[in-house]
């Protein structure tokens, strides 16, 4: 992944965020996945009454991705608010893992300003299809 490549999911991740729908936090989330043969699938949060039928935008961007039939990715972006880095929660990272240890994860607060994680740092001992 060089700058642009970076830059340039992040800014989709930017963009899918103006989806969101969260009347009950207000907090906006943003996801952008790449797939291995160059697709960009993005994602948003999309909030409940039930709270816990809450979807989050990095899954939201996977299940977009896995449902049109791509199964290996090689990044994925995710912006939060500009003035702090917005982790993936526990349930996405396990989420992710099981689509690919080698998946980087890019949090970002802009284009610019962003970090970049594989996801088995994220995720370290996580269970995956390969204990069985
Ligand atoms: N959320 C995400 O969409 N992704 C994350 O990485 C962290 C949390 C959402 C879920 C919920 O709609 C809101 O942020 C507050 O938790």
């Amino acid at each position: 992944m060089d700058r642009n490549e970076c830059k340039r999911l992040i800014e989709m991740a930017m963009e899918a965020r103006e989806g969101a729908y969260t009347p009950y936090s207000d907090f906006k989330v943003g996801a952008a996945v790449l797939a291995d043969d160059g697709e960009i699938f993005t994602g948003c949060n999309i909030e409940n009454a039930s709270y816990g039928a809450t979807i989050c935008a990095e899954r939201t961007a996977f299940v977009k991705a896995i449902s049109k039939g791509h199964r290996s990715f090689t990044a994925l972006a995710v912006v939060g608010k500009k003035d702090s880095y917005t982790y993936p929660c526990g349930i996405c990272r396990q989420f992710i893992i099981e689509f690919g240890k080698d998946i980087k994860i890019i949090v970002a607060k802009t284009p610019e300003d962003y970090k970049v994680f594989a996801i088995e740092e994220l995720l370290p001992y996580g269970f995956t299809g390969e204990d069985f």
